[in-house]
């Protein structure tokens, strides 16, 4: 595994290695041979979609099955479909899932191995910056409704996880920034493992790292979120700091943006609003701009944005349950923030 670093997700008896760096995608016969289950796994379903264009060596017998290109794939017709593909092949407990592509994949794979047969291992090699740094690791797996984004799901944990950087290369500029979106966040996660990964780098800021070590850093950062709090009982809420602008301007669906583009333009919100809210100084909303800034990522709001529109749905929430709940900045770093005045968070959308 030379060139790959590895970062453990502790959870117990359920921890696993991330493994990053160009090339990382071989290390899956390995994987597949020596860790996933006792013995080895003895056969493999790689999940992928036409548009990812990866090929990978299980090392093991296998089938691929591609699921549609999209969003759209993300649905629970999906999870049906290929858990019969799964009992066509004769699946079995022995054997593993091994999603092959970016969020998409990671989560609806990951849905399927959770539930069919009640749970079988998985595997994921993330194709995308976004995959890769965030949905491929920390277990959440699910699909959408109509009535909202991953209402159902479940958390299970991988058994591995392979970054390959080399596959970045070739992503499209615009999936690239939509990670670069995500990325941001991880700037004003902290805690320990931020504090030991700069520290160990001697640089000061993530954006100084090579790309390995980024991905590496944030990996960790998640990981030992995820580690304190995998079920989302409190701590790994922070990960979804400014996302909930983010989820409004999805949900109104006319905005042609990427998730992790409007995760840039929710983060720099966030930081207006914890800057009316007194939480923050003006300093703090410029380092905010300034990171964003760094990764050439746009945070205006997109023309034909109905500020109505958007407070009405913040409230539309459904995960959220104190009112219009928001991960805000603080003097303590980030915090969960329920019951959010509402015209403080019109006033900042007109400061937008
Ligand atoms: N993407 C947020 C989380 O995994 O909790």
């Amino acid at each position: 595994m030379s060139g790959t670093i590895r970062v453990d997700v502790s959870l117990g008896d359920r921890s696993y290695p991330v493994l990053v760096g160009a090339g990382a995608r071989r290390e899956l016969a390995p994987i597949l041979r020596d860790t996933v289950v006792t013995g080895g796994a003895r056969r493999a379903a790689v999940v992928t979609q036409a548009g990812i264009g990866l090929e990978v060596d299980p090392g093991i017998p296998f089938e691929t099955f591609t699921i549609p290109d999209g969003e759209h794939a993300k649905e629970l017709g999906t999870i049906g479909e290929l858990c019969s593909e799964f009992a066509r092949m004769g699946l079995t407990r022995r054997d593993v899932v091994v999603g092959v592509g970016g969020g998409v994949v990671t989560d609806v794979a990951g849905f399927a191995a959770a539930v069919y047969h009640r749970g079988v291992a998985v595997v994921h090699v993330a194709t995308t910056l976004l995959g890769q740094i965030d949905a491929a690791v920390g277990g959440k797996t699910g699909v959408n409704l109509a009535e909202g984004k991953n209402l159902v799901g479940a958390f299970w944990q991988p058994a591995a996880v392979l970054c390959d950087t080399e596959v970045l290369d070739t992503l499209p500029e615009r999936e690239l920034r939509a990670g670069l979106g995500e990325l941001a966040k991880y700037h004003f996660i902290g805690g320990s493992a931020a504090e030991h990964w700069l520290s160990s780098t001697g640089k000061n800021d993530l954006s100084a790292l090579p790309i390995d070590e980024r991905v590496a850093a944030c990996v960790a950062i998640k990981a030992e979120v995820v580690s304190s709090d995998e079920t989302e009982g409190g701590r790994r809420a922070l990960l979804n700091y400014g996302h909930t602008l983010a989820h409004a301007l999805e949900i109104a669906e006319r905005f042609d943006l990427r998730h992790g583009e409007a995760v840039a333009i929710g983060l720099r919100y966030a930081a207006l609003v914890a800057r009316m809210m007194g939480r923050i100084d003006d300093q703090r909303v410029a380092e905010h701009e300034l990171v964003l800034e760094a990764y050439g990522l746009d945070t205006a709001l997109p023309p034909g944005v109905d500020h109505d529109e958007i407070i009405e749905l913040f409230g539309r929430d459904k995960k959220a349950t104190d009112g219009i709940t928001f991960v805000l900045d603080g003097p303590n770093g980030l915090e969960m923030v329920p019951n959010v005045d509402p015209s403080v968070l019109r006033s900042a959308l007109e400061r937008m």
